[in-house]
């Protein structure tokens, strides 16, 4: 009888656990091309492990980025160029070879999950519109007659612009100028079981909105008692701007008749530095909006209307893009230094570390590709000048083999780095290095500062050092600046007056 209850008991909570994890909202990581500095791929790799960043959005096929994301268990959203679309839309065959050269040819050691076309086609690039859907139909038989299609879905990021009037969300729809592409759109992802993409920014809400919005609706920070947000049809609170920009977009979709179609938040960010005529755009804001809005995925939960589908999203961005044009604000959207991979800002990630881990442990490790010279030059320092312990790289010791100057110059920098750090010790020598949280020790071979003192963990530091050698493709790639956002100032004050 105990162990019947017991039993009971046991089922019912995986009955709970099960349906709390239905959707399983995670945070991801856009990595935009527009950086001057943009680090080798093996060594972004690198940094994305070390921030346990397990889901990123590359804007393009870069193939140094596919390579190096192979067997890592990072899943990754590849992107189609706007630029490529077009001949995309026109020609199956380009489609079929778009996929064998891009996809297939990486699959099933990189994790490619979606195939994102363009950037805000319809709002940014209107012409080329009426070859989107056209462009998804031919990538998506091309992945069928690959037998990828049911791994890799296919979708297309939209703006918030597309949605006029998106508060109240229950009364948002999509520009009617755009009623048929948007049909068409819907109907290809309803079709391929496939999510809807947004790119959902608060900060362009609210700094178009001029003061009307509280600060902390746009932050998700808790309102004010007095500031309550409702809609005034289905007396859903809206605790947040990102919340309710999402639900304007359920409620659009199910507009034109659709249901079930997931939504997935491509981008969401915020700068943290801009012009004189930008005051929103600072570190604490940035801080703030970033930090809650990794809690508010985490949570799991879903927008008011869609309670149970939790919103994926992906962060805007992993690293400033230097080479983006407009406002100083496009400029400086990153959470990682390009040098050494330490977030700009403080990041918690909420009670439980699930996606970013706790950086506090690191360690300092040569950077692929770095300069051999000032490699060898840092080496010498490591374990003269800098008083490393640098036996174990002796011959007959532990880390002698792989004996070589990355090898031996990663044991004697973090040698360095774990002593010297609380004083003031960096890990750079010069440019030479780079910080991770992921462990190096290999073998018998133990790091300073692991807490292991078993062997094993050499996996990970071998994938990385296993990476493709060459830069990464850093080919600019011209965003037309995002396009603003504004809601409509008098159904929010009615809103606002209503309570
Ligand atoms: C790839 O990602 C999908 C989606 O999360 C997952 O179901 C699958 O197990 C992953 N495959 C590999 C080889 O890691
Ligand atoms: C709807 O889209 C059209 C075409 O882009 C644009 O001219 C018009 O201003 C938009 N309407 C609204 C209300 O934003
Ligand atoms: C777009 O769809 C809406 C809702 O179905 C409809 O009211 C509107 O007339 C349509 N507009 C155009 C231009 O087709
Ligand atoms: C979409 O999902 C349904 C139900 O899960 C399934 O029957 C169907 O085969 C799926 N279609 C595609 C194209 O994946
Ligand atoms: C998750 O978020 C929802 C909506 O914002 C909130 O009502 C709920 O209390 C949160 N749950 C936790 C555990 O934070
Ligand atoms: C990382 O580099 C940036 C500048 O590129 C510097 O400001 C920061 O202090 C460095 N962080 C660490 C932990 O070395
Ligand atoms: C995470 O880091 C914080 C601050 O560095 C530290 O207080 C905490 O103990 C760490 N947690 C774990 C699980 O390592
Ligand atoms: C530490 O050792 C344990 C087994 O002894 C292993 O499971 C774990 O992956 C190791 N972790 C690191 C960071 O080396």
């Amino acid at each position: 009888m105990k162990n019947l209850q017991k039993w009971f008991i046991t089922v019912l909570f995986l009955t709970i656990a099960s349906l709390k994890n239905v959707s399983g909202a995670f945070v991801g990581i856009n990595i935009g091309s527009g950086v001057s500095d943009l680090p080798w791929a093996s060594n972004i790799v690198a940094i994305l492990k070390s921030h346990q960043i397990n889901h990123v959005r590359l804007h393009d096929a870069n193939p140094h980025m596919l390579q190096a994301l192979s067997n890592t268990g990072i899943e990754a959203i590849v992107g189609v160029p706007d630029e490529e679309i077009l001949k995309i839309g026109e020609s199956p065959s380009v489609a079929a070879s778009w996929i064998s050269k891009n996809v297939a040819a990486y699959m099933p050691h990189t994790n490619i999950t979606t195939i994102a076309l363009g950037s805000e086609v319809l709002t940014s690039i209107p012409n080329i519109a009426p070859v989107l859907v056209p462009a998804m139909s031919h990538l998506y038989s091309a992945l069928v007659a690959s037998n990828l299609h049911f791994r890799v879905k296919v979708s297309t990021p939209q703006s918030m612009d597309l949605i006029p009037k998106p508060f109240p969300p229950s009364t948002a729809s999509f520009n009617s100028s755009w009623n048929s592409t948007v049909y068409r759109i819907l109907q290809f992802l309803k079709n391929t079981n496939s999510s809807y993409m947004l790119n959902a920014y608060p900060y362009y809400g609210y700094t178009k909105g001029d003061g009307i919005f509280p600060i902390e609706y746009a932050l998700l920070r808790s309102l004010p008692s007095d500031k309550k947000i409702v809609d005034p049809n289905t007396l859903f609170r809206y605790d947040s701007m990102f919340d309710a920009m999402v639900d304007a977009t359920y409620y659009s979709i199910k507009d034109l008749n659709f249901n079930d179609i997931p939504i997935v938040v491509t981008e969401s960010g915020w700068p943290r530095l801009g012009g004189s005529n930008e005051p929103d755009a600072n570190v604490e804001n940035a801080e703030a909006y970033v930090n809650n809005l990794i809690r508010r995925v985490l949570n799991d939960s879903g927008p008011p209307s869609q309670p149970n589908i939790g919103i994926t999203t992906y962060l805007y961005e992993l690293f400033d893009e230097d080479k983006r044009i407009g406002p100083i604000s496009e400029r400086h959207w990153g959470l990682f230094h390009t040098t050494n991979g330490s977030s700009v800002y403080p990041l918690s990630f909420g009670g439980s570390d699930q996606i970013f881990g706790n950086s506090s442990k690191s360690f300092c490790v040569a950077k692929d590709g770095a300069d051999a010279e000032k490699m060898e030059a840092g080496l010498d320092w490591a374990c003269g000048q800098g008083r490393a312990n640098c036996a174990a790289v002796q011959a007959g010791r532990p880390c002698y083999f792989p004996n070589n100057v990355k090898s031996h110059a990663s044991y004697a920098y973090n040698d360095y780095y774990q002593k010297m750090r609380s004083v003031g010790g960096t890990c750079d020598f010069d440019d030479t290095a780079i910080i991770t949280t992921e462990d190096p020790s290999y073998g018998s071979c133990i790091y300073t500062g692991s807490s292991n003192a078993s062997t094993g963990s050499g996996e990970s530091f071998s994938s990385m050092a296993l990476g493709p050698v060459g830069p990464v493709d850093a080919s600019l790639r011209m965003q037309v600046s995002s396009l603003h956002y504004v809601f409509s100032f008098m159904s929010i004050l009615l809103a606002l007056m209503l309570l």
